[in-house]
Formats: C-alpha cells, structure tokens, sequence
C-alpha cells in the first residue's frame, strides 16, 4: 500500500499538539499518531525514564530515528514533541513528507497551561513560577526559528479545527 499523506502538529510543550492532532484528525476522518507515545512504546520505557537513564541526547537519537523510519499507510496526523524540529534533520524530514503546523502561543500562555507537572515533561519537572517563564522564553528563541519554518503557523488559543482544517484542504490541493 501507498504511504499515507501526513501532516505533523509542531509547537512548545503544553501548545495543545496531542488534543489539536486528535481533533483535527478526526474532522479531516485521518488516522492520528502521537509521536511521545510511539517512542515509549518501542523504548519500552517511558519519557522520563529515557531521560534519567541514558540522558537528552540518547533521547534525542531515539526521537529522531523513531520519526525518520515512522511508517504510516494512512493519512495520519502526527503530534511530534516539543523539541523534535529542532534536532538533526527532522524539521527538513517533516517539511518534505507532510504538512506542517505550528501552534503558537506566547510564553505567558505556555506558562499557565504548563503549570502542573507531566511525567512525560523531564526538562521542566523541577522548574516553577519566574524561572519557568524564563526557560520558556529562552527555550522558545532558541526553537522559534525552527518551528517558523512551518508552512501553516496558526495561534493556538481558542484554536478553531474547522478554520484549520479548511486551511489545511487548500494546502493539500495546491
Ligand atoms: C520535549 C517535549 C515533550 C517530550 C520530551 C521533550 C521538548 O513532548 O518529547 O519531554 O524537548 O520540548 P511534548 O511537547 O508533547 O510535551
């Protein structure tokens, strides 16, 4: 069978990529994978683990290979993690076999939706209140100019998928 189209949901943790992905694949009636997942299911071990045992880089590795060998028959929406465009060749992979969006939202509004701790979050487990914000906002210079790159950049506050997904029809027709 033919691959799959693919569109891949880029952004800063706590930018809504899994619960946007999910919606947004099933209005376009897609298949939805989220990236985070599929590494802990062939890990075999989950996120925090990966990190606190063999460190970001290994992770990164993982992530990388994971995403570059990713099979989908399907059209299939993927959600990839915060930091995946920003590492190796991923974001020229993504770009060149899908379509892709970025989530944006300030580092104010990432703040207050990353306030709670996440298991699957090991790069901000231990930060909180002025110092989170300012990893946010040093993180997401760093990031923004990969993540600019993305052919649909769309505000992720009060997202609307109907406005997104008719966005998304015109990019696949053209
Ligand atoms: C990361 C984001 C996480 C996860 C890992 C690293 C990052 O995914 O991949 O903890 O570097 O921003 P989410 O963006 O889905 O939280």
């Amino acid at each position: 069978m033919a691959a799959g189209r693919r569109i891949y949901i880029i952004g800063f943790m706590g930018s809504g990529k899994s619960t946007t992905g999910k919606k947004l694949a099933a209005t376009l009636g897609w298949q939805f994978l989220d990236l985070d997942k599929v590494i802990e299911l062939e890990a075999g071990q989950p996120i925090k683990d990966i990190f606190s045992t063999s460190g970001e880089d290994h992770f990164r590795d993982i992530e990388s290979e994971i995403l570059l060998n990713l099979k989908t028959n399907n059209d299939t929406v993927i959600s990839a993690g915060g930091g995946t465009p920003c590492h190796g060749s991923n974001m020229d992979f993504m770009i060149r076999t899908g379509l892709v969006v970025y989530l944006k939202m300030t580092p104010a509004q990432l703040k207050s939706r990353l306030k709670s701790p996440s298991a699957a979050r090991p790069l901000i487990n231990n930060v909180s209140g002025t110092e989170l914000l300012k990893y946010i906002s040093d993180k997401l210079s760093e990031r923004e100019k990969y993540y600019r790159r993305a052919p649909i950049i769309i505000n992720g506050i009060n997202l609307d998928i109907k406005t997104l997904s008719g966005k998304i029809k015109i990019m696949l027709k053209e």
